[in-house]
Parts: C-alpha cells; sequence; structure tokens
C-alpha cells in the first residue's frame, strides 16, 4: 500500500521519499527490484525514478518532506482487534524528528486501516516530543491486492477526514487531477467509512454463500441468483460470487477489528459475528464435502489447486485454502498442492508434508479428490480428461464455482460446486 501510494504520488507530479525499516526490502527498490508481486507497479516506479528516492532514515525522510503517509499494517491482535504498535511507532518517531528538526505544521495523514480514535492517538503519541502545531488527517485506502495500481490511480471515492480544514485541503490536492469524486470529513468518519466498506463487501459475500447452502437444499442454482439480483442497481453485480468465504490480509482482520471495537464500545455488532460464523463455515463446508464422498480421509491423497486467497496474487495471509489444508491433514490426509504463484509464500507456512507440485497433472497422478481453492482461471484449461484417467477417484471439489458442472459430469467426474 505505501509503495502503491507512492508511485503513485510521484506519478500525481509530486516529490516522494518512501522510507522502511526494512533495509533489505530499501535496497531492493533502490536497485529496481520491487519487493512485491502488484501488476503495474514496476512500470509506474520506473517511470518515475527522478521523483522517487528510498531510505531506512526517519529523520532524512522527515527532513525533506512535508506531508508523512502513515502506511504500516496492523495485523490482528489475539482478540481480533486492530494491533497499533507499528502505528504507535511511527508516531513516536514521527513527533521525536519533529521536534528534532524543529518542522513547522507538519502533516500527517493515516493511510493504514485503524479503528475510530486512531488519529486522535496519533496526536497524542506525536504530541510527546513535539509540542508545536502537528495537523492529523485519515485517507483510507481502499487498493485491491493485483488491481492495487488500477485502485489508486483510478479511484472510485478519495476519502479525506480531518478536523482542520486546510490540512484536508493539502491532502486532497496531492491527487488533484484524479477523476474521482472526494468524501471530505471529520477523522472519526473517515476511519469509520474504511471499516464499513471492507464489512459492508464481507457481508455481501457471506449473504451469497448463504444463499447458496440453501440452494443446495432445494435445487437452486446461486450463480444464476447472484446474476438475477446483481442486475438490480441497489444490489449491485459485484461481491456475490459465493464459494469458501473471503480471505487476505484486509476482510478477515478488518470485519474482526470492527466487530471487536464496537464491542469495546458497549454495542454487540450482531450481524457481523454472523458474517464471521458464516465465513468460518464455508472452509469446514469444503472439507464436509470431502468427507461425504471419501469417508475416511487417513491416507487419502487430495490435491489442493491454489494457496493464494483469491487469484492473481501470491499472497496466501488468511488464505482458505491453507485454513482447509490445515483441516484435512488433521484428518491423515496427504496433502499435495499447486498454485501458480503463491508455492513459495505458501511453503513458509505449512509443514513439510504438504507436497507442492510443479503442476496440476503432477499432483493429480493417484489423487482421492481434488479441491480448487483458488479461482485462478488457468485452472478452467487443465487437461481435465487426461486427469480423470490418472487420478485414483474422479472426485472434484470446486469451492470457488470454478468450472462447469455439466461439462465436468459428463467428463465422468464426481463434481460438487458451492450452491449449484
Ligand atoms: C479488499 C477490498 O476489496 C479492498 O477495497 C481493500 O482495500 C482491501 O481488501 P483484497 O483483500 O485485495 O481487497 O481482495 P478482494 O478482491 O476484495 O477479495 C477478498 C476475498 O473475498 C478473497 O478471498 C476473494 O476470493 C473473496 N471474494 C471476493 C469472494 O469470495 N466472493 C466475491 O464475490 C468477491
Amino acid at each position: 500500500m505505501g509503495l502503491v501510494s507512492g508511485a503513485a504520488f510521484a506519478e500525481f507530479g509530486h516529490e516522494v521519499i518512501i522510507m522502511d525499516i526494512d533495509r533489505e526490502k530499501i535496497e531492493k527498490l533502490e536497485r529496481g527490484i520491487v519487493p512485491i508481486h502488484e501488476p503495474g507497479l514496476e512500470r509506474l516506479l520506473n517511470k518515475n525514478t527522478d521523483r522517487i528516492s528510498y531510505t531506512t532514515n526517519m529523520e532524512e525522510a522527515v527532513r525533506e518532506a512535508w506531508v508523512h503517509f502513515i502506511c504500516v499494517w496492523t495485523p490482528p491482535d489475539l482478540d481480533g482487534s486492530a494491533d497499533l504498535s507499528a502505528v504507535r511507532a511511527v508516531a513516536r518517531e514521527l513527533g521525536k524528528q519533529f521536534a528534532k528538526l524543529k518542522v513547522k505544521t507538519p502533516i500527517v495523514v493515516t493511510k493504514s486501516t485503524v479503528p475510530v480514535g486512531t488519529g486522535k492517538m496519533i496526536q497524542r503519541m506525536v504530541r510527546q516530543s513535539f509540542k508545536d502545531e502537528c495537523k492529523i488527517v485519515s485517507n483510507p485506502e481502499f487498493l485491491r491486492e493485483s488491481q492495487a495500481v488500477a485502485d489508486m490511480m483510478r479511484p472510485d471515492r478519495i476519502v479525506i477526514g480531518s478536523n482542520d480544514e486546510e490540512a484536508a485541503q493539502t491532502v486532497a490536492d496531492i491527487y488533484q487531477g484524479v477523476k474521482a469524486p472526494v468524501v471530505m470529513t471529520d477523522l472519526a468518519t473517515a476511519e469509520m467509512i474504511k471499516y464499513a466498506a471492507n464489512a459492508f463487501l464481507a457481508t455481501k459475500i457471506s449473504f451469497i454463500n448463504e444463499v447458496a447452502n440453501i440452494c443446495e437444499l432445494t435445487g437452486a442454482d446461486v450463480d444464476k441468483v447472484a446474476e438475477g439480483i446483481g442486475t438490480d442497481p441497489r444490489i449491485g453485480k459485484a461481491f456475490l460470487k459465493a464459494g469458501m468465504g473471503y480471505g487476505g490480509s484486509c476482510f478477515p482482520k478488518d470485519v474482526r477489528a470492527l466487530h471487536q471495537f464496537s464491542n469495546a464500545e458497549g454495542y454487540a455488532f450482531k450481524l457481523l459475528k454472523s458474517v464471521i460464523e458464516v465465513n468460518e463455515q464455508q472452509r469446514q463446508m469444503i472439507v464436509d464435502k470431502v468427507n461425504k464422498h471419501l469417508k475416511i480421509l487417513n491416507g487419502k491423497n487430495i490435491l489442493v489447486l491454489g494457496l493464494a486467497f483469491k487469484a492473481h496474487t501470491d499472497d496466501v495471509r488468511e488464505s482458505g485454502s491453507i485454513d482447509i489444508i490445515g483441516r484435512l491433514q488433521s484428518q491423515g490426509a496427504n496433502i499435495s498442492a499447486y498454485d501458480p504463484l503463491a508455492l513459495l509464500n505458501a511453503k513458509k507456512v505449512l509443514n513439510d508434508l504438504v507436497i507442492m507440485v510443479r503442476d496440476a497433472h503432477e499432483g493429480a497422478l493417484g489423487a482421492d479428490a481434488i479441491i480448487i481453492a483458488t479461482e485462478w482461471p488457468e485452472f478452467k484449461e487443465l487437461e481435465w480428461a487426461k486427469i480423470k484417467t490418472i487420478m485414483r477417484k474422479p472426485l472434484i471439489i470446486d469451492g470457488r464455482n470454478l468450472l462447469d458442472p455439466v461439462a465436468m459430469r459428463e467428463r465422468g467426474f464426481v463434481y460438487e460446486g458451492v450452491g449449484r
């Protein structure tokens, strides 16, 4: 998020300093190596090299800059709340540097997803060392992984929240030329918008997943139901793809955090509790489908296609696939797995018992079941007729409704999707 934002700000014509405490990352960037997989990012960084500099030194960054964007991760704590230690550390250090360098009215902007009230907390942290005026702005990001550059360059909206109009306008000016509605709010509202947006999208997914489950019981087809309701502009087509639930670095943590900080404020957000439960249930449901067909999993060979939390990314954070592999292994299943991009990252979080294969055909040899866990389009193009001949049992559990059920059954597979 920080890197994409920095590249975009440079493209908008600004001088940008990108700072990270991870020396290895900064050194790679200085050598022109982009440490994450994000389409279009490398091109954008290369195009703007004369406006971007990199550093691990906060003093250097603060000396040169006026507006400071905090783009650190806010991972979930054990109770689901957002862990703000990185945000606090940055705010404290900014305060120290502002004081040391006697900076004049700096602006600190949070892009990280942070609970309502964090802006004020940042103000307090900065104040510990810096007693002069420092303005705080919230400018949440809505970037999707694998589409982050496009989302940044052509956003649906720009949200800017501050209790200081001038500071808000300064941040709005950074986006000058970007064609998007700008929503100006106070600080707390902007912080809430980010959570409400992600929680609403996650709610849409859990809703359609529950519809899928009732479709299975009644013989209706969830994909058609989604099409039928999605054409109503009040509902909208997006985020109505039923499957094994949402994953990734944002939805699971943000839904839990909103639920948790609502509780902390004395409000039980009942709907979100269900959204979380349904998401958990969808993953178990895939395992239940395998159990239904194979009965005992001990010693059975299962190929999992897809390890990333969604297609077109190498990110496995909160990936449903990784979760399901653990559940299958706990019943004694032998797992082999394939992903076009995420094998390396998955290796870091999976145990050695999972056999990583170089292609789907290799993993299908002798398999009792194949689970489609990520909606990679290339899985549609596999040589399914050949795969059928090398599997021990021709069972496909399609956790993403990627394949055509009729065609798969015609090829002789026992095929189960979600809600179809
Ligand atoms: C999300 C938000 O879309 C983005 O605005 C925010 O800034 C960060 O979080 P991202 O995590 O990259 O982006 O993934 P997204 O494309 O939203 O998908 C999230 C998860 O939901 C994935 O696991 C995906 O497979 C799942 N999903 C998405 C569904 O199961 N059904 C859908 O219809 C859409």
